[in-house]
């Protein structure tokens, strides 16, 4: 297994290019899934999960052609609407292909997501939203099995606004008869992106950006392109190494996504210069501590609270950081504690007290963000540090070592 070495405390500088976003190009190339046809899907990141997903897409039979950063999709030969235990227990957004594939063959067997390091993680949502479209839902051997001739428009209410949710009804309902309303619907960034795809392939989705999506059927969809937006959490990453550690210019992003981060630092003593498409960070003197509590976007991101957490161990003082979205969420905390860090959990809150400094150590990744959060605390380490199971940041950062390296950050793999 690949590990990553990091000599930490040494000053960053210089500009990075930021790539695709992952969460907004998964549920694209699901949709891809609906069309017969040439899709092409362009500023696609080169990631662990985008190859997983094109696995997948090939078992359903598209046909995908992956060159740089260009995904090339052919949906004419499509027969298999299957998602196998195998790759779905590995990504969980491989549960993105139930609403295509059902608007499409009416009929999806996807395999039903277990628990993850974080907590339970329940697909209830999409599951009774299909259910109210009018599918049969029924669940044999481990796999949701979902049927139905067409689906038909109706008001969802969502309990809690699901990314993953709001995302499969409106790929399911885009071709329903009828209207659906989906009310209390998530207006992450990635899911706008999602409405303005579809409707670029003759859907007809309005509300975007709004929890209030109306989404009236039409009878099919065409085959069309589309460039994947900036991806906001990298982003997120860069800015938190910057806040610790220098002066970084980061470029091709979309500053508006990032509102309630951009806020957080410069209360923080970060200082930020903004263009509308590059954001420049300038390291506190000294980290102000601030508690923050995540939330649905446009709140601060739950796929940036670890990375937050790694900025505020360094703070001046007692801060605390509540996760709202995930409760468990906190695999790094025992890991950020091996730094010298000073943190106590108590239920969905890390309570920290800053220390003047953190000392490398031998560490493991648990998840996604939480191995940003020990790069991030890598860099800013006296020493060196190993990072373990550095498949889990394959999952979600295209090129991230590379990356530091251009930004004069001590930082290398081994290949194991
Ligand atoms: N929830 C339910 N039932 C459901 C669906 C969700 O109770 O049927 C709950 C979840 O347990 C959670 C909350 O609703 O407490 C929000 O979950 P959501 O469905 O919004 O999450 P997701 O769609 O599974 C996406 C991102 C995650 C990100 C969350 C929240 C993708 C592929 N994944 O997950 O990204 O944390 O939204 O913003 O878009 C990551 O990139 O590292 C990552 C985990």
């Amino acid at each position: 297994m690949d590990k990553i070495f990091i000599i930490g405390n040494k000053p960053l500088s210089g500009e990075v290019q930021i790539s695709g976003a992952k969460n907004a190009v998964l549920p694209i190339m699901a949709a891809a899934l609906m069309v017969k046809g040439n899709s092409k899907i362009t500023r696609v990141p080169r990631l662990k999960d985008t190859f997983t997903m094109i696995q997948l897409m090939e078992i359903i039979g598209a046909k995908c052609d992956f060159e740089g950063n260009t995904l090339l999709v052919n949906g004419d030969n499509i027969n298999n609407p299957e998602a196998p235990y195998e790759l779905v227990k590995t990504m969980r957004a491989s549960f993105y292909v139930l609403g295509p594939l059902i608007s499409r063959f009416g009929f999806v067997k996807v395999s039903l997501p277990g628990g993850c390091a974080w907590g339970p993680r329940p697909v209830d949502f999409h599951l009774k939203a299909l259910e109210k479209l009018g599918a049969k839902i029924t669940l044999k051997g481990g796999y949701i099995l979902a049927e139905a001739k067409r689906l038909i428009g109706c008001k969802i209410g969502l309990d809690f606004p699901s990314v993953g949710a709001t995302g499969n009804i409106l790929m399911a309902a885009s071709t329903a008869q009828g209207k659906t309303i989906i009310s209390n619907a998530a207006r992450e960034p990635e899911i706008g992106q999602l409405c303005r795809y579809l409707n670029k392939m003759g859907a007809n989705i309005s509300g975007i950006g709004t929890t209030n999506l109306v989404i009236d059927g039409v009878e099919k969809l065409n085959a069309s392109n589309i460039e994947v937006i900036p991806d906001r959490i990298e982003v997120g990453t860069f800015l938190a190494a910057g806040a610790l550690l220098g002066k970084i210019k980061l470029n091709q992003l979309n500053p508006k996504h990032l509102k309630s981060v951009l806020q957080q630092l410069k209360k923080a003593g970060c200082h930020i210069e903004e263009t509308n498409n590059s954001l420049t960070i300038t390291k506190a003197n000294s980290i102000k501590p601030l508690n923050i509590e995540t939330k649905v976007y446009p709140g601060f991101p739950t796929d940036l609270q670890a990375q937050w957490i790694s900025i505020m161990i360094l703070a001046n003082g007692r801060s605390k950081v509540t996760d709202n979205v995930y409760y468990d969420r906190f695999s790094h905390v025992p890991e950020l504690n091996r730094f010298g860090a000073n943190i106590k959990l108590k239920k969905n809150t890390a309570f920290i007290e800053g220390v003047k400094e953190i000392i490398g150590a031998p560490v493991m990744s648990t998840d996604i963000r939480a191995s940003a959060s020990l790069i991030i605390a890598g860099l800013a380490a006296r020493g060196k540090t190993e990072i373990n199971r550095v498949y889990h940041i394959d999952r979600g950062y295209e090129n991230i070592e590379d990356k530091f390296r251009q930004i004069g950050a001590d930082i290398w793999r081994e290949k194991g």
